[in-house]
């Protein structure tokens, strides 16, 4: 041995956990072994080292490093989140190591919400691709990218189901449908958690938020959310449940109040509910200072109030305030709080910290020092070919007049638009470690697109919002929006002659990432008036209008619809989003996104959503009466229904052939169509089926999403997709709230989208 091996194998061992003569062999992933070891490991420790491991903070000006440094030293942190790379993980988990008594290690958390360094596209367009396969590829990748930074967690994905388009955190979750979300939830933590949170290149999840948070009253954030138990476990809840199912290791508790009560006082929530009915067995976590706020909710008097009931209610470890470290210890010296209380939290974040594999290997997802990457931000560490193959799935066709789309890759073609050329918005809000100019934008896959092909022109026409206030805002934080200096009617003009030398105008038109993120709430769903403007100029020149959107949320876009001859929703295309985009635009891809939110003709409609009741009197566009339930002074119905996009090719249903015309108690029935690509392109389609429950002894949706299946066929080619309804398709939570499929008539409706379908029905005996 030299005496370089020996020194490091003194490091090494130095380095081991206190404990580490409990760890016999290798790590044993058994539900015993771990309770064994945390059990002997609580054994040891004081009640401070106890409620540090209760506490997650991040590295910023309250907590420079040297205080967490001192910290540490004294066990008073248990997480550290919004860090983010191996150098300085590794840095602080050496702290742990060589400083703490006990070297329990540290975990590191962040928001990987659609990607990490290769940027997806935001989680509302994923569930616009209805692509399971894709889905769990990001996830893969995310996590990957993630670990590889040494990551151990993610405050991901977002299950909030949402009728809310005003929310601005509507982008972040995967839109109106239980059932999609729920699908998109369970997919995404499989694919981050793979078969152990502990692998190198997995993360461990956190399902949020927990629960109820997108239904936030007006959409207004952090609002308040009041709402029938019926309505909670039917559409709220499941999600929640799926990806907790598919093994979800952590929960992040909602801010909202919940029906009176704040989310993060919500024993009923956070142990009726999560623990003791869905055996919950990870880590729940206060959001952001939600503990301080139990005092602005109105339901602690002080501090120690607020620490008090948050731990009482089930709130395991506290994000970022010092309210547990601070006024725990004088709670369990009165006697307000029980050591057992205590008890109960800590083991459950060293539960996850086992599961994490951190009390096997600290540094298991760090790696050598000598393994780092020069360069954190290396193009190499990307995964570009994924992101664009997965952007493409995600584009929504909503409008295509007389084939304007595909374009041809000649001529003279002009681009225009305030997001035509943004590299911070196409990234999207929440783009973790995403470095804005590694983001291809629209006029640059445009240009890759057409390159010794065609004649491109630019001009940006308008800035995103003239509105004073709005840059602001927008700009609050981060230099996010550039303000051109010249004036509205300079850029149009700009703009008008530059389409006037065009054969055809693409326009990218939308939304400023920051217009929809946490605290974006908007009263208006339209395009702001410096674009609606710039439209109506161009399309004044008479030249056809390709609108390209690029927005996070459903907006209400009737006036762009007559507009335009073609109509794009990309969302936030991530990383690769402009050569995703231009793969469409040329049509060397077909699109098939179908909208994951209704999109309303007016705000004034919201909620809309398509699984509404009935009511007693329903609308009937084909017979108009005034005594029924529609607005006077809008055309009832949505502008684009759930559900819907376009494809360049056509498809073409057949009737729907049931297994049989009954299904028994326990049983189960088929439900199969054939769809068929009539048209000249090869392309995808989303096949859906919906069911309704005719008659119910409470009023039933007119259509709930039950299954959905996508679909690759060739020009010409047909396939028959079978959808087996059981009776879990049939439940219910009835009026004494207990979950029932009750006998009757059941419409099954298989569709492209929510509105078209071909219907049959079965009777459930
Ligand atoms: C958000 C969470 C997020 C957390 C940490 C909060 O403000 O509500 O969704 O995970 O911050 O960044």
């Amino acid at each position: 041995m030299n005496w370089i091996c020996s020194v490091s194998l003194a490091v090494t061992l130095a380095l081991q956990p206190a404990f580490a003569d409990d760890i016999i062999g290798p790590h044993q992933q058994t539900p015993q072994a771990r309770d064994a070891f945390v059990s002997g490991l609580l054994k040891k420790m004081t009640l401070d080292e106890k409620i540090g491991q209760l506490r997650l903070i991040t590295v910023g000006p309250e907590n420079p490093k040297s205080a967490i440094r001192d910290m540490i030293q004294q066990g008073q942190v248990g997480a550290i989140f919004n860090t983010v790379t191996r150098q300085d993980i590794r840095q602080m988990q050496d702290q742990v190591m060589q400083l703490s008594r006990l070297k329990i290690p540290l975990f590191f958390a962040y928001d990987v919400i659609h990607g990490q360094r290769t940027q997806f596209p935001i989680p509302l367009a994923l569930a616009a691709s209805w692509d399971l396969e894709a889905v769990a590829e990001v996830g893969r990748i995310a996590a990957y990218e993630a670990a590889d930074d040494g990551l151990n967690m993610t405050w991901a994905p977002m299950v909030d189901v949402t009728r809310e388009p005003r929310w601005g955190r509507g982008s972040e979750g995967f839109g109106e449908d239980t059932w999609l979300t729920g699908e998109m939830g369970r997919v995404l933590v499989k694919a981050m958690q793979g078969n152990s949170p502990a692998d190198r290149y997995s993360v461990m999840t956190s399902v949020k938020h927990f629960a109820a948070y997108g239904a936030v009253e007006g959409g207004r954030e952090y609002n308040t959310v009041d709402m029938s138990p019926q309505r909670l476990f039917q559409d709220y809840l499941p999600p929640y449940k799926a990806a907790l199912d598919a093994g979800s290791g952590g929960v992040m508790v909602a801010l909202n109040s919940l029906n009176g009560v704040p989310a993060s006082a919500d024993s009923w929530l956070l142990k009726d509910i999560l623990r003791d009915d869905w055996k919950f067995k990870g880590i729940t976590i206060s959001d952001h200072g939600a503990i301080k706020e139990l005092i602005q909710h109105g339901v602690a008097r002080d501090p120690q109030d607020a620490v008090r009931i948050a731990l009482k209610s089930g709130i395991d470890m506290s994000m970022s305030d010092e309210y547990y470290s601070k006024y725990l210890p004088g709670l369990v010296k009165s006697g307000a709080v029980s050591m057992a209380e205590i008890d109960d939290a800590t083991r459950h974040v060293l539960n996850v910290k086992y599961d994490m594999g951190l009390f096997n290997d600290p540094y298991s997802h760090l790696g050598p020092a000598s393994s780092d990457p020069a360069d954190t931000n290396a193009e190499s560490r990307l995964h570009r070919a994924e992101a664009r193959d997965v952007a493409r799935k995600t584009l929504v066709l909503l409008k295509n007049r007389q084939d304007t789309l595909p374009l041809k890759k000649n001529g003279t073609l002009a681009l225009i638009g305030p997001l035509a050329d943004s590299q911070i918005d196409i990234m999207g809000s929440w783009s973790a470690a995403g470095v804005a100019g590694q983001s291809v934008t629209l006029l640059q896959g445009m240009k890759n697109a057409t390159a010794g092909q065609a004649t491109l022109l630019y001009a940006k026409g308008a800035n995103v919002t003239d509105n004073k206030g709005i840059q602001d805002f927008l700009n609050l934080y981060e230099k996010a929006v550039t303000v051109d200096v010249r004036t509205p009617q300079q850029m149009r003009d700009e703009a008008v002659a530059t389409a006037q030398k065009a054969d055809v105008v693409v326009l990218a038109v939308g939304e400023a990432r920051g217009m929809a993120h946490e605290a974006s709430s908007r009263t208006d769903l339209t395009l702001p008036d410096s674009q609606r403007q710039l439209i109506r100029a161009l399309k004044a020149t008479g030249k056809p209008l390709v609108l390209v959107l690029m927005n996070a949320r459903a907006l209400t876009l009737v006036e762009e619809t007559q507009q335009s001859d073609a109509l794009l929703e990309s969302w936030y295309s991530g990383t690769e989003g402009g050569n995703a985009i231009a793969d469409v635009l040329f049509g060397d891809d077909n699109p098939s996104g179908k909208l994951p939110m209704t999109f309303p003709r007016s705000v004034g409609q919201v909620p809309m959503y398509y699984n509404h009741l009935n009511t007693g009197r329903p609308y009937d566009f084909e017979h108009p009466n005034k005594y029924t339930s529609h607005y006077f002074d809008e055309a009832n119905g949505p502008l684009f229904p759930f559900g819907y996009g376009l494809s360049y090719t056509h498809f073409t249903l057949s009737p729907v052939k049931m297994s049989a015309a009954t299904m028994t108690r326990n049983g189960s029935v088929n439900a199969s169509i054939t769809v068929t690509n009539s048209g000249k392109r090869d392309g995808a389609t989303v096949v859906q089926l919906y069911l309704r429950d005719e008659v119910a002894s409470i009023s039933r949706p007119v259509k709930e999403l039950k299954g959905f299946k996508r679909i690759m066929l060739k020009a010409g080619e047909s396939q028959t997709v079978t959808f087996p309804i059981d009776a879990s398709a049939l439940k219910f939570w009835n009026a004494k709230m207990q979950q029932v499929a009750e006998p009757g008539k059941f419409s099954v409706m298989i569709g492209l989208d929510s509105v078209r379908t071909e219907n049959a029905e079965f009777d459930y005996l």
